[in-house]
């Protein structure tokens, strides 16, 4: 027997104790990017799940399916063939829809709309759901969205929710994109952000809630740094 074979167990053994961290929060509350900081920092990967809903949205709008039609929707998300790749920073993972990426398409203002409408079917979450603990179930992954916590990983090794006043979300996505040369009118982006709050609050499938048992972060006074240490200091000391 060579070293390789004696050493095999523990990798193994060693590969089972990666933490699964689950967060949620609210919409421009800046999951992915702590998240992915996060992931970075630790050698583990990183899952945004609010793209696997765009991009189930954007097949959907493709297809011209009735977004009323929520058998459809659910057959649809059963259909499709779902890959999950890590990206060139190593960090990233993304969904590919039936062999295609859909990154850019899913940035789309009709598909980040009508996401919502997507999300809130039962049977597309419980589709959705099984992919995410597939990609899960081993740990070394920072996985986001709005039921992490509650509802796909409850008990993840450590659950974070993230929240900030939803002026401070809107000033940020204002800063973001006046900064990127496009226009950008404060009241209009507020009015827009509370109105997702709303809807990822008060739909009945899996509304997005403080999980029990998790640690909540209010970022409306903390930079980025600040969030990611805080959470960084939450795994100190446990094995990764
Ligand atoms: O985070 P986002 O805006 O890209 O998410 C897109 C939609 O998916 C949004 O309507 C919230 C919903 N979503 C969800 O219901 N559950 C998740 N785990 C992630 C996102």
């Amino acid at each position: 027997m060579n070293f390789d074979d004696l050493a095999r167990p523990c990798i193994r053994a060693e590969r089972k104790k990666r933490l699964l961290i689950a967060m949620d929060g609210p919409a421009g509350v800046g999951k992915s990017t702590v998240g992915r900081l996060v992931a970075k920092a630790l050698g583990y990967r990183f899952i945004n799940t609010g793209e696997m809903y765009r991009a189930l949205t954007w097949r959907a709008l493709e297809e011209r399916l009735d977004l009323g039609d929520a058998p459809a929707l659910s057959r649809l998300a059963r259909r499709i063939r779902w890959d999950f790749r890590t990206m060139a920073d190593g960090v990233t993972i993304r969904a590919f829809v039936d062999g295609r990426s859909v990154a850019r398409r899913i940035q789309d203002e009709r598909v980040g709309k009508n996401s919502s409408t997507v999300a809130s079917v039962p049977g597309v979450r419980r589709c959705l759901r099984r992919l995410q603990r597939r990609l899960g179930r081993d740990g070394g992954v920072v996985m986001e969205g709005r039921d992490i916590a509650t509802n796909v990983f409850p008990d993840a090794d450590l659950k974070i929710y993230l929240d900030a006043s939803a002026a401070e979300r809107a000033r940020r996505r204002t800063r973001q994109l006046r900064a990127q040369g496009k226009g950008a009118d404060f009241d209009s982006i507020r009015a827009a952000i509370l109105s997702r709050d709303r809807q990822d609050k008060g739909r009945k499938a899996n509304p997005l809630r403080r999980a029990k048992g998790a640690v909540v972060i209010d970022s409306t006074r903390l930079s980025l740094r600040e969030v990611v240490d805080r959470i960084l200091k939450r795994i100190a000391g446990r094995p990764l």
